[in-house]
């Protein structure tokens, strides 16, 4: 007999963390999946929660973009075998076991009432430790062991942190860890903007969704927000540790979008600036 599913009872951006793990899940279960993802399947399959009514049908876009972080961490432990990854704001990802090379160590920050769930879910193993913390408190870098190659992963993030929070943090950690590879996904603003009242993400979302729209689940507002040429200005301009930035386009996935336009045009300008992005910044070793 299967186990009785649990009720999640998280709020406001807590709460978002469900919908990139019901994408995961449901790309998984593809016969042509993009991203193999069993443990997510089995977490999607033990909580109780109102999934397609809240979020709509999966989005292939969430999925992708895990796909697109997964590929830099392995690159990054391909040189790095020893490597530390930090997930800032990991949620439910279960990323650590899809790029698991045996050696890593994971450090998974997020918020106290996020963790007790992730904790239930993804308890700490020998090499992989949750950590009860905010992304904006310095605590979390002290627990942080570069020695080996650091990679700092910022998957959805960022854009519920207000502008100032967001900058500090990427400087702080330009200056705290010479060295290190940091990934963040970001959306311009012409689209965070929009996030109050009825926005484009929740027209989005509503694909599949049945009953009326005004009492249904909303996300939180998104408070930040850049371009990928603007991203590309200010980061080199935030540090002097900041010597390279990468717009990391997305792999193709399935539709016109994300087959077609998005991986063969998706670099070109303006498209580039109209659409959310994935970026991966290296730190110097001896910033001058
Ligand atoms: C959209 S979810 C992304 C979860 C995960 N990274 C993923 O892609 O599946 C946003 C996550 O950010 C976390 N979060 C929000 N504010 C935070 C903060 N100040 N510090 C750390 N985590 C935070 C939430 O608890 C949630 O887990």
């Amino acid at each position: 007999m299967s186990e009785p599913r649990t009720r999640v009872d998280l709020e406001g951006v807590p709460e978002t963390l469900l919908w990139p793990l019901y994408c995961r899940a449901a790309e998984s279960r593809r016969p042509d999946a993009l991203i193999e993802d069993p443990k997510s399947v089995s977490i999607a399959e033990a909580i109780d929660y109102p999934f397609e009514e809240n979020f709509g049908r999966p989005h292939i876009a969430l999925a992708l973009r895990a796909v697109c972080f997964d590929a830099q961490i392995k690159k990054f432990l391909a040189t790095n075998p020893d490597g530390t990854v930090v997930a800032l704001g990991d949620g439910l990802e279960t990323q650590f076991w899809r790029v698991d090379n045996g050696r890593v160590r994971w450090l998974s920050v997020d918020l106290e009432e996020t963790m007790q769930v992730r904790r239930k879910y993804l308890p700490d193993t020998d090499r992989l430790h949750n950590l009860s913390c905010s992304a904006l408190d310095e605590a979390w870098m002290d627990e942080v062991d570069p020695a080996g190659g650091l990679f700092i992963s910022i998957q959805g993030l960022l854009m519920y942190l207000g502008e100032d929070e967001a900058w500090a943090l990427l400087r702080k950690c330009a200056e705290r860890f010479p060295g290190a590879s940091l990934m963040f996904d970001a959306m311009p603003g012409w689209l965070t903007r929009q996030t109050s009242g009825r926005s484009w993400l929740d027209v989005l979302m509503m694909r599949g969704r049945k009953g009326k729209r005004d009492d249904k689940y909303r996300l939180p507002p998104l408070r930040w927000g850049a371009s990928v040429d603007e991203l590309r200005k200010r980061l080199f301009a935030m540090h002097p540790a900041v010597e390279e930035v990468q717009d990391v386009g997305y792999p193709p996935g399935r539709g016109l979008t994300f087959r077609y336009l998005n991986p063969y045009m998706g670099g070109a300008f303006p498209i580039r600036n109209l659409r959310p992005n994935n970026t991966l910044v290296h730190f110097a070793p001896n910033p001058t």
